[in-house]
């Protein structure tokens, strides 16, 4: 069988079973200990880590998004491979500091009192998403006795190309307008905050290089200009990366040479009102989506008028965004195969639906597959980003999916 969409390359295409780091997929549902699973290979991170390492100037920091996969075990792994880890609320913040993490980001609009406490206490960067923020922050600190690490969150003019999910330019519930920032840099320090510097998150999921490379460009420009308005040198200034991972066929891997040449070029003409900043990259979905096989089993197969419904006992519930209903303006199929009948050949055209009783829960719209069984089981890739926890799960009772980690 030829694998719909862009499979990642990881995977063994040429056995007549998936192979997941060596292991049948009825393996690793006997492993999760039944399906619908979620099956995260570790080596892929290893090796997503080791090329982001050597197409980057060795200066350039990685930060870890959490939102992206906070599977307690994947979390714990990948604390010791990069040098920090980017959190959106005080239950995330635990699980990264019960891993060990100890260099800590907080972004994320409408932070609670709870949040900025726990945040303050465990010495987390707050990324101030707004003046009023800032006030609170200051407060709370004050009322705790201690000095907040705080960074301002900017929003910038400028967003992203080929962003799937545009976060910057123009009003945003995100971030400080930059005609605000340097007045509020300016109170933070004349509060006695230790002030760490900036954050922008201007976009995701592009495969646009020179889309990255220039909003990198644009961002350093911009909090050298905000740096140099200041007065101060910041600590770090972190940029949301921005890279994407290819979902759909006939979209390509991003080439991450053109971005790390312009870094470098960027980082030698730094403005002088960054000289001796850390520069760091904030990334979830490139670092770990395509680790993620989610691994559901056919319960039933009918005809309806001409159709083929294939019906799996997992869904929208778990993979959300294979049903084109997170993250993307238009749904496309994501890349998957018969797990069970690997190497067959396409037999016949199916639709594969989920177990929710919704006409959104598809998870493969009119696809060519060998010819599928009751009991075969389906692999959805790219699953390792954004799956378990941005589904909703709860909907319908049917319960979350497991999850393993391995290799
Ligand atoms: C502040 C912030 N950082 C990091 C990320 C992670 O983005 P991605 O998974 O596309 O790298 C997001 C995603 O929305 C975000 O809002």
């Amino acid at each position: 069988m030829k694998p719909m969409g862009p499979i990642p390359p990881f995977f063994d295409a040429h056995s007549d079973a998936l192979r997941i780091a060596g292991q049948t997929a009825e393996s690793l549902v006997n492993l999760a200990g039944g399906s619908p699973a979620f099956i995260y290979d570790f080596g892929i991170v290893r090796q997503r880590i080791a090329g982001l390492r050597a197409a980057l100037p060795p200066e350039i920091g990685i930060s870890y998004a959490v939102k992206a996969n906070p599977y307690a075990p994947l979390v714990q792994a990948m604390s010791p491979l990069v040098e920090g880890m980017d959190v959106a609320s005080s239950g995330e913040l635990a699980l990264v500091l019960a891993a060990g993490v100890t260099d800590i980001s907080f972004a994320g609009p409408g932070k609670r009192d709870a949040d900025l406490r726990a945040a303050i206490l465990a010495d987390a960067v707050i990324n101030l998403e707004s003046v009023g923020e800032a006030q609170r922050a200051l407060a709370i600190a004050q009322q705790m006795g201690r000095r907040p690490r705080l960074a301002v969150r900017i929003n910038p003019d400028f967003g992203l190309k080929g962003s799937g999910l545009q976060m910057a330019g123009g009003a945003q519930p995100f971030g400080v307008d930059v005609d605000r920032v340097p007045a509020l840099v300016r109170g933070l320090l004349d509060a006695g905050a230790d002030w760490q510097g900036f954050h922008l998150f201007a976009g995701s999921q592009s495969l646009i290089a020179t889309a990255i490379a220039d909003m990198h460009g644009a961002a350093l420009v911009l909090c050298g200009a905000l740096a140099a308005a200041v007065g101060v040198r910041p600590n770090r200034v972190t940029i949301g990366a921005g890279f994407g991972v290819p979902y759909a066929a006939g979209e390509k891997d991003l080439d991450l040479m053109p971005i790390g040449n312009a870094l470098d070029k960027a980082l030698r003409q730094r403005p002088a009102g960054l000289q001796g900043s850390q520069i760091v990259l904030e990334m979830g979905r490139y670092l770990v989506a395509e680790c993620g096989v989610y691994l559901t089993r056919i319960l039933d197969r009918k005809l309806s008028h001409d159709r083929l419904f294939l019906v799996v006992d997992g869904g929208l519930h778990h993979q959300l965004a294979a049903a084109g209903l997170f993250g993307s303006v238009v749904r496309r199929n994501f890349p998957l195969a018969l797990a069970s009948q690997f190497a067959a050949a396409d037999a016949e055209t199916a639709t594969i639906v989920g177990c929710l009783c919704t006409p959104l829960d598809r998870l493969a719209d009119q696809v060519r597959l060998p010819r599928a069984e009751i009991g075969d089981l389906v692999a959805v890739f790219l699953a390792g980003a954004y799956g378990a926890t941005a589904s909703p799960s709860a909907f319908l009772g049917h319960g979350p999916a497991r999850e393993v980690l391995i290799g």
